[in-house]
């Protein structure tokens, strides 16, 4: 069944508007992906992990990333953010290619990516202290983003004493403290519980819509995906490339409509299950492959 917004690729490159290079048409790209290739060269072997990748992300857009493991999520990612210089094509951000991490882009990792032995607060107000911003202001934006992430009681906790949804809350005030234009996700909910989880997809959907930030999120879950992407991509290994693209309704939705309704609604479901068929049939030539 072809989907409401949903853009099947061809040829292998995702075709949403632009059939020769796979691009949506955004007003203003604040993220510009421009044809990316990435080869790994290994002492007697190549990965080639992505393959001819386009992609525009407008601003404030929140854009998830699905797809088999291996597929090159993170190696874009890692592009996007600058720890990893492609073999092919450029990055920009609101039209400044990337020549390594900036401070306009800020990362939440799945986990282990906070100072354990500092205090919620001062995780939090980590990037602000080293680019020397003024006192006051620090302990304000402090406050305010543990107000937002529910941490307020907590702010002179040691991380090690917080369950893992609360440290994946600090790692999120403590990116938005450095006031990034763009949100990198790698998993950011991953090593959370099924209910935690849920309910931090709603912090992420919140803070989307208060901060307006652009928000790019890589996840392994299906569900997860679909709620939160305004647009999804789905990635296909070997090499690595857009396979899909859908609009999608539901991460708007939730900002109106309590998340448990979104997800029972039948466009949801039918949307997860064409989507899980498709990244079932990948994994299973994977399989195959390796057989
Ligand atoms: N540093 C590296 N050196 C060599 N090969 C690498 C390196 N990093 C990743 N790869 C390979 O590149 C491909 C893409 O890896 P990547 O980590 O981007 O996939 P992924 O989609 O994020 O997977 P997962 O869902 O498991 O996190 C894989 O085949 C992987 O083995
Ligand atoms: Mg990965």
């Amino acid at each position: 069944m072809a989907l409401p917004g949903s853009c099947p690729a061809a040829g292998g490159s995702s075709v949403c508007g632009r059939p020769d290079k796979g691009i949506r048409m955004a007003e203003k790209a604040e993220i510009a992906i421009d044809r990316i290739s990435m080869v790994y060269t290994l002492p007697d072997s190549e990965v080639h992990a992505l393959n001819d990748v386009s992609l525009d992300i407008g601003k404030g857009e929140i854009l998830s990333v699905l797809g088999p493991s291996g597929c090159g999520k993170t190696t874009l990612l890692n592009i996007i953010a600058g720890f990893l210089s492609p073999t092919r094509g450029e990055v920009r951000i609101a039209g400044t290619p990337v020549k390594g991490p900036g401070a306009e882009r800020g990362m939440v990792f799945q986990q282990g990516a906070l100072f354990e032995w500092l205090s919620v607060a001062q995780n939090i107000s980590f990037g602000p202290r080293m680019c020397g911003r003024n006192r006051k202001e620090t302990v304000d934006t402090v406050q305010r983003l543990l107000g937002i992430v529910g941490l307020v009681e907590f702010a002179d906790k040691p991380v090690y004493q917080l369950s893992g949804g609360m440290q994946q809350r600090v790692a999120l005030a403590r990116c938005l403290a450095n006031d990034p234009d763009v949100i990198l996700m790698d998993e950011p909910l991953g090593a959370l519980d099924a209910l935690t989880r849920e309910k931090m997809q709603g912090l992420v959907l919140r803070l989307w819509k208060e901060t307006g930030k652009t928000i790019l999120l890589i996840t392994h879950s299906v569900e997860e995906a679909i709620f939160l992407g305004e647009r999804l991509i789905v990635m296909a290994p070997r090499p690595g490339r857009i396979e899909r693209e859908f609009n999608l309704p539901f991460a708007t939705e939730a900002l109106e409509k309590p998340a448990r309704d979104v997800k029972a609604g039948s466009e949801f479901v039918s949307v997860r299950e064409e989507i899980l068929s498709m990244i079932w049939d990948m994994e299973e030539e994977i399989m195959g492959d390796n057989g």
